[in-house]
C-alpha cells in the first residue's frame, strides 16, 4: 500500500518544539536546524505547560505555524506505580493546554506523541494501530496510557470538529544521543551502557542482568525518529494515530552482548533467571508508516556507537 502524497512545506514556518530539553525534543531541534525554519523553544522553568494561562499567552505571543508536542512527564515503572496522579494530571494538562492553545492561536499543523504503552497489554505483537482499545492497559503504566489516549483523541477531534491538521504519532522505543543514563526512566539501552561502562572502569569480572535475556524489544534511533516525525508533519494527511516504527528488534541477551562489545567490557555476562522477564516481545507494526514512504536509515550498530560516544562526551566526562 502506498499513500497519495500531499506535501505540507515546512520552509519559512515558525515551529514550536515543546519539551526541547528531552530526548525527542533535542533531536527535533537538531533536525530543524538543517531546515529553513524558525524554531521556538521555552524551558520548563520559563513555561510550565501545566499552566493553562501561561501556555496560552506564550503561544499567542509566538504564533507558531507548527507545534511539535514532545513535552511530557516521563518515567519508569516505579515512578508510574507510585505517582499515578502526577502521570495522569501533568500529561493531561500539558497536552490539553498545548493542543487547545495551538488551535486557538492559528497553528495549522500539530504533532502529538503517544507511546507503545497505550496499546492493550494483551494485544497481538507487533502492535497494530487498530489494536487500540481492544483490551485493558498494562496496569503499571495505566495513568500514563490514559493521558496518552486522551491527548490522541483530542488531536483527532480537533481534526474532525475544526478541520485542523493535528495528528498523533506513536513512536516505538527510542534511543540515542540525549538519552537519560540514570535507571529512573527505565530506558534499557542507556542503563546497559552505563552498567557496562562502570564495570569496565572498575575492572569487574562479571555483570549480572535480570531474567533469561530471551525477551525481544524494538528500538529506533532518535535521529531517524526525529527525521520521521518531520516527514509525517510534511506528508501525513490522516487523522488516525499512526505508528513510527521499523526499528531494530533484538533479544535482550543479544543487546547486552552487543553493548558490552561496543563499550569494550571483557568480563562475563550472567543472567539471573530467578528475576522476571517481562513481556516476551514488544514491537510496533510498521506497515502503515512505511506506506508513507519513510524508512529509518541508521544501522543499530552505528546508532549504539553514537550513543556510547555521547555518553563518553557528556555523561561519563561530567
Ligand atoms: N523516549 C522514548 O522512547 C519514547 C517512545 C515513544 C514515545 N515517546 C514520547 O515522546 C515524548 C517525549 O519523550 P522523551 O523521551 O523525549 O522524554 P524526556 O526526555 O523526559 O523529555 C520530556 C520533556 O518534557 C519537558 N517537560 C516535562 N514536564 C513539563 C512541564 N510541566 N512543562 C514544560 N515542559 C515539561 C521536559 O523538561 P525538563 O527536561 O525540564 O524536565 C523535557 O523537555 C513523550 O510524550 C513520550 O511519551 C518517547
Amino acid at each position: 500500500m502506498m499513500v497519495e502524497d500531499k506535501h505540507f512545506d515546512l520552509t519559512g514556518k515558525r515551529i514550536y518544539v515543546a519539551g526541547d530539553t528531552g530526548l525527542v525534543g533535542k533531536a527535533l531541534v537538531r533536525a530543524l536546524s538543517e531546515r529553513d525554519v524558525t524554531t521556538i523553544t521555552a524551558s520548563k522553568a520559563e513555561l510550565d505547560l501545566r499552566d493553562q494561562k501561561r501556555t496560552h499567552e506564550f503561544i499567542a505571543d509566538h504564533k507558531p505555524d507548527v507545534v511539535l508536542l514532545a513535552a511530557a512527564k516521563v518515567g519508569g515503572i516505579e515512578a508510574n506505580r507510585t505517582l499515578p496522579v502526577d502521570f495522569l494530571y501533568d500529561n493531561l494538562m500539558i497536552a490539553s493546554n498545548v493542543i487547545r492553545a495551538s488551535a486557538e492561536h492559528g497553528a495549522t499543523r500539530l504533532m502529538n506523541l503517544a507511546s507503545n504503552c497505550y496499546y492493550p497489554r494483551e494485544a497481538e505483537q507487533p502492535l497494530r494501530e487498530d489494536s487500540l482499545l481492544t483490551g485493558p492497559f498494562e496496569p503499571t503504566n495505566e495513568a500514563y496510557a490514559t493521558a496518552k489516549l486522551a491527548a490522541m483523541r483530542l488531536t483527532q477531534y480537533y481534526a474532525s470538529q475544526h478541520g485542523k491538521g493535528f495528528f498523533t504519532l506513536v513512536p516505538t522505543s527510542l534511543y540515542g544521543p540525549g538519552d537519560h543514563f540514570d535507571d529512573e526512566r527505565g530506558h534499557v539501552i542507556p542503563a546497559l551502557i552505563n552498567r557496562f561502562h562502570q564495570a569496565k572502569q572498575n575492572d569487574l569480572a562479571e555483570v549480572t542482568l535480570w531474567g533469561t535475556g530471551s525477551p525481544t524489544r524494538e528500538f529506533l534511533y532518535i535521529e531517524d525518529a526525529a527525521q520521521g516525525m518531520l516527514h509525517f508533519v510534511e506528508h501525513y494527511q490522516g487523522t488516525e494515530a499512526i505508528n513510527l516504527a521499523g526499528g531494530q528488534s533484538i533479544s535482550i541477551r543479544e543487546l547486552g552482548e552487543t553493548i558490552a562489545n561496543i563499550v569494550g567490557y571483557q568480563g562475563a555476562l550472567n543472567w539471573d533467571t530467578n528475576k522476571p522477564d517481562g513481556m516476551p516481545h514488544k514491537a510496533l507494526d510498521s506497515e502503515r508508516c512505511f506506506a508513507y514512504n519513510w524508512r529509518p536509515e541508521t544501522s543499530f550498530n552505528d546508532g549504539l556507537k553514537q550513543t556510547y560516544r555521547y555518553y563518553l562526551d557528556y555523561v561519563a566526562a561530567t
